[in-house]
């Protein structure tokens, strides 16, 4: 069997932030805040395991029929975050995007989705892509529309070129938190054929020998892209 390399491209969604809380008879908004230490660990031990990009579902397009006190929440902890993160990004060489639907963002949410962009457009140690105001099908959907008001035919390149993350490739391995299993409107597009892994920690406790496990599950397996594994084995993908 050939062995993978270490996954370029890790997107992850981050589950059981509420669950987390709920456990320690806290408000939701506490396992959220906790989610984000876990972020900064988990970019943190990527980096350090060679992983190049990083993309992360924080808010999806469904989130917003959640109670108002926890939309709210999550937005005042969002520009929070970027504003008190953003000097350490880019001090380790973090490239920030935003991937999402930037129409309906609170202004102040905006402005820290802006700056954090424009301080770190120069980094190139690790691409984090951040989902916010995300999901698969509204992607889909945005390029298709771009490319008939471009006049241009809907095929495979033209969509490849037009989606939100044409500045990374696919990512190689989509992790789940939480327990559940299911793609939850997440990189629809991108993930034709990454590998997965579903982890029953919650999000806050995945921690670097988590992620470690999740490398060590995606090393044994064969991608075989729609070919057999005699073709694949006659012909391995190179290593980076
Ligand atoms: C899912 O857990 C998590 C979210 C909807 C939000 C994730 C957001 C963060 C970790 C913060 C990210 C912040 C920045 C600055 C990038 P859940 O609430 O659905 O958990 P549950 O399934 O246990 O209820």
């Amino acid at each position: 069997m050939t062995l993978t390399q270490v996954p370029h491209h890790i997107a992850i969604v981050m589950d059981g932030n509420g669950r987390w809380a709920n456990k320690r008879f806290l408000p939701r908004i506490a396992g959220h805040k906790q989610g984000v230490d876990s972020l900064k660990r988990c970019a943190k031990a990527c980096d350090a395991r060679g992983v190049r990009v990083l993309t992360v579902f924080a808010f999806s397009s469904e989130n917003w029929q959640r109670p108002a006190e926890e939309v709210s929440g999550l937005m005042e902890l969002f520009a929070f975050a970027l504003g008190r993160e953003v000097a350490e990004l880019k001090a380790d060489g973090v490239q920030l995007r935003f991937i999402g639907d930037r129409q309906g963002l609170a202004p102040k949410v905006l402005r820290g989705i802006e700056s954090a962009e424009a301080t770190t457009a120069q980094n190139t140690r690790l691409v984090l892509n951040v989902c916010f105001n995300y999901g698969g099908r509204w992607d889909i959907v945005q390029a298709a529309a771009r490319l008939c008001q471009q006049g241009l035919a809907v095929t495979e390149a033209h969509l490849n070129q037009t989606m939100s993350l044409s500045h990374v490739p696919d990512p190689d391995l989509v992790i789940r938190t939480g327990g559940e299993q299911r793609i939850s409107n997440f990189l629809l597009w991108q993930s034709a054929y990454s590998e997965f892994f579903f982890s029953d920690l919650l999000w806050p406790d995945f921690d670097e020998s988590a992620l470690e496990a999740a490398i060590e599950s995606f090393a044994q397996r064969q991608r075989r892209f729609g070919k057999t594994s005699e073709q694949v084995d006659a012909n391995p993908p190179a290593k980076e």
